[in-house]
C-alpha cells in the first residue's frame, strides 16, 4: 500500500510529489500519462508565453536564474525550469510515465485502488489529483449549429497558418481569446471577436523593461477589496496618460466591466494581445452571438451585427471541470464545494484536488504549491483537518465571499479565487506567514521586497514548517521591488483613507460610521499587517 499516488506531472504534479518527499513521504508515486513532465505546457500553442512573469511563477525554492527576473518564460524555458526542478528535488525518480490511470476505486476506509490503461492496479492510501483544470473545452451550445463552417478550441489551436486570408470569429476575452486573436487577425482576412460580457481586466505583461506582475504585492494588493474601483480609476487614468491608441483601447475594454470592485471583481486578461490586435490588425469586437444562419456562414451579435461569409470559429471559451476516472459521485466535483478548493468533507484527506484554485491575478504556481505543503503536512500527520461540519462551514464562507467578490465570474470560473486571499488563507493554515513586523524592524530591505515586490512563493518559507529561512532570505535579496508605479501610489493613498477611515469612529463623528468598510468576508480580511 503507497502512501500517496499522485496523478499527473504537470507543474502541480510536480511540487506536489517533491512536497510529499519533502515531509519524509517515501512511498509516493507521480503517474503521467504523457511521456515527460510539464502538462498543458507541453502541448499548447506554438508561440505561448506566459503571463506570468519568472519572479512570480518560480517556487520558493527554486531559482529562476540571476537576470530572469523579469522574463516571461517561452513555453520552452518554462519546460526546462520544471524539468530542473524535478530532477533536483528527485521527483523524476518516483515518476512513471506513459501511465494513463482510467480508474480511481475507492477500498473502504484502507484508501484507493488505482488502476492503469495498461492493465496494471496500485493500491494507495491517499490520491493527488493534479490532472489540471484546463483540459476538457467548454463550449456555447451554439456550437453545434456550426455545419458549414470549420471549428475548434483554444484547446487545439497550434498557430495561425490555416487561417490565412480567411474570415474567422474567435470567441471569448480571456488570455486565450487574446493570444489567437492577435495572431490570426495578423494573417486573416477579417478577424471578429465575441465578447459575451467584457473581456477580463486587461493589464500589460510588463511596464518598461519591469515585469508589470510585481505590482501584484502587498502595498496595494492588502487593501480591502471595496478599494477595487479607486484603484482601477488610477489604473486609467494612468493608461491614458501614455497617449497611445493602444493604452487607449485597453481602457475602453476596461471600462466595461461593471463589477464595483472593478480589477479586483474579475480575472486578468494580463496581455496587451487583444488591444493590439484591434490597434494595428483590425480585429473587431463584437457582441454574444445569438442567432446561427447558413450552417454558421452567417452570423447574428447581440449588438446587432452581422458577420457574413465567416470561414472559421475559434472557441477561447475556457474549460469545465470532469474528471471521467472517478467514482461517479467525485466526477463533478465543484471546487467551490472543496474545502480551500482542495479537500472534499467526506473524504477528507484521502483525495485531494492540487491546482483547482485558478488566481483572478498572480500566479497558478505558487498556489499549487502551498496546497502541496498543506496537503503534505496533512499526510505526515503535522496538520490536521478540521471536522466535516467546519470544513462545510468554512467552505460556505469562503464560497460566498468569492461570490460576491467576482459575481458572474465565480459563477463561470468555479476555481477562480482571490490570489491574496488564498495565499495568505494557505499560509494561516499551514503556520507560514511571513513575519512581516519582525523584518520591518530587523531586516527592512527583504521587508520591502515582501510588501513591494510581487508577493510570491518565496516570502512563504521564512518560518513555519518547511522554512528554509536562509535560502529564502537569499532569494528575497535577490526579487524586484516595485518602482514607485501610478499602483504603488494608489495603494498608498488606499492606505491614508482606510486608517483615516478607522479613526473616524475612535473620535465619535458617528455620522460617518456608515462608510466603513464592508462586512463582506474578503473586505473584513482587510487590510493586512505590513
Ligand atoms: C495555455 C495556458 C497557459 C497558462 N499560462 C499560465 C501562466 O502564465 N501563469 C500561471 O500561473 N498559470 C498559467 N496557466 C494556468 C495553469 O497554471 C496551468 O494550466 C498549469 O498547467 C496547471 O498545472 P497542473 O499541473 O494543475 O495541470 P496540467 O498542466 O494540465 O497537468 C496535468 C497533467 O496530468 C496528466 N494527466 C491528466 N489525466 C491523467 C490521467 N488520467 N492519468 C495520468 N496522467 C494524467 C496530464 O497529462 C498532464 O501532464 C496557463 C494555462 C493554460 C491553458
Ligand atoms: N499566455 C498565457 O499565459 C495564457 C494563455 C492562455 C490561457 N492562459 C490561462 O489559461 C486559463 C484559461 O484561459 P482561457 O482564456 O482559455 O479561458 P478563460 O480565462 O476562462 O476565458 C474564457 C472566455 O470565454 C468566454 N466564454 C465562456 N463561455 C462562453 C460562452 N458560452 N459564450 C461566450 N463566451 C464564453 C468568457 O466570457 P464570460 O466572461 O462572458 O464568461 C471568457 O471571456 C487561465 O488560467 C489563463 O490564465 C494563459
Amino acid at each position: 500500500m503507497l502512501d500517496c499516488i499522485v496523478i499527473g506531472a504537470g507543474p502541480g504534479g510536480l511540487v506536489c510529489t517533491k512536497e510529499l518527499l519533502e515531509q519524509g513521504l517515501r512511498e509516493v508515486v507521480c503517474l503521467e500519462q504523457a511521456e515527460d513532465v510539464g502538462g498543458v505546457f507541453t502541448k499548447t500553442y506554438d508561440s505561448l508565453v506566459l503571463t506570468s512573469s519568472a519572479t512570480m511563477s518560480m517556487y520558493s525554492d527554486f531559482w529562476i536564474g540571476d537576470g530572469n527576473q523579469h522574463a516571461f518564460w517561452t513555453k520552452e524555458e518554462a519546460l526546462e525550469y520544471w524539468k530542473r526542478y524535478a530532477k533536483h528535488f528527485g521527483v523524476l525518480d518516483c515518476t512513471r510515465f506513459n501511465s494513463k490511470v482510467v480508474a480511481v476505486i475507492p477500498q473502504g476506509s484502507e484508501g484507493w485502488q488505482v488502476q492503469l490503461a495498461s492493465g496494471d492496479t496500485l493500491l494507495s492510501k491517499r490520491v493527488a489529483l493534479a490532472i489540471g483544470n484546463n483540459a476538457i473545452p467548454n463550449y456555447p451550445a451554439w456550437k453545434d449549429l456550426l455545419t458549414d463552417v470549420e471549428y475548434s478550441h483554444s484547446k487545439e489551436y497550434r498557430n495561425a497558418d490555416s487561417f490565412v486570408g480567411k474570415n474567422v470569429l474567435v470567441v471569448g476575452g480571456g488570455e486565450s481569446g487574446s493570444d489567437v486573436a492577435l495572431e490570426i487577425s495578423r494573417v486573416a482576412n477579417k478577424c471578429w471577436v465575441s465578447l459575451r460580457n467584457t473581456t477580463g481586466w486587461v493589464a500589460p505583461r510588463r511596464r518598461g523593461i519591469y515585469a508589470a506582475d510585481i505590482s501584484t504585492h502587498r502595498g496595494v494588493w492588502g487593501l480591502p477589496r471595496d478599494y477595487g474601483a479607486t484603484l482601477s480609476e488610477a489604473i486609467c487614468q494612468a493608461e491614458l496618460s501614455q497617449k497611445d491608441p493602444v493604452h487607449d483601447t485597453v481602457v475602453d475594454l476596461n471600462k466595461k466591466i461593471k463589477n464595483p470592485k472593478g480589477v479586483w471583481g474579475t480575472f486578468g486578461t494580463k496581455t496587451f494581445a487583444l488591444p493590439k490586435a484591434i490597434v494595428h490588425h483590425g480585429c473587431k469586437v463584437v457582441g454574444d452571438v445569438l442567432r446561427v444562419e447558413d450552417g454558421g456562414r452567417t452570423l447574428h451579435t447581440a449588438d446587432g451585427e452581422t458577420l457574413e461569409n465567416v470561414d472559421a470559429v475559434v472557441f477561447c471559451t475556457g474549460y469545465k471541470n470532469y474528471v471521467s476516472f472517478l467514482p461517479e459521485d467525485l466526477r463533478e466535483t465543484d471546487p467551490r464545494n472543496l474545502y480551500k478548493h482542495m479537500f472534499h468533507p467526506a473524504y477528507r484527506d484521502k483525495i485531494v484536488w492540487i491546482g483547482w484554485a485558478r488566481p483572478g491575478f498572480g500566479s497558478q504556481f505558487p498556489i499549487m504549491e502551498m496546497q502541496a505543503r498543506l496537503f503534505a503536512l496533512v499526510c505526515a500527520g503535522e496538520r490536521t483537518l478540521p471536522v466535516p461540519a467546519e470544513m462545510e462551514r468554512v467552505t460556505c464562507v469562503d464560497r460566498a465571499a468569492y461570490l460576491e467578490q467576482f459575481e458572474h465570474n465565480a459563477h463561470r470560473v468555479r476555481s477562480l479565487v482571490d490570489y491574496h486571499r488564498y495565499m495568505d488563507d494557505m499560509a494561516g493554515l499551514i503556520g507560514c506567514e511571513p513575519p512581516l513586523w519582525e523584518y520591518f524592524f530587523l531586516h527592512p530591505r527583504i521587508w520591502l521586497r515582501m510588501v513591494y515586490g510581487a508577493t510570491q512563493a518565496t516570502q512563504f518559507r521564512l518560518r513555519g514548517p518547511g522554512s528554509k529561512e536562509s535560502l529564502a532570505r537569499e532569494l528575497l535579496m535577490k526579487l524586484p521591488v516595485s518602482k514607485p508605479t501610478h499602483i504603488v501610489k494608489a495603494g498608498l493613498k488606499g492606505r491614508w483613507i482606510y486608517a483615516f477611515k478607522a479613526l473616524i469612529p475612535k473620535f465619535g463623528f458617528v455620522g460617518l460610521k456608515g462608510s466603513r468598510n464592508s462586512s463582506s468576508p474578503v473586505a473584513a480580511s482587510g487590510v493586512s499587517s505590513v
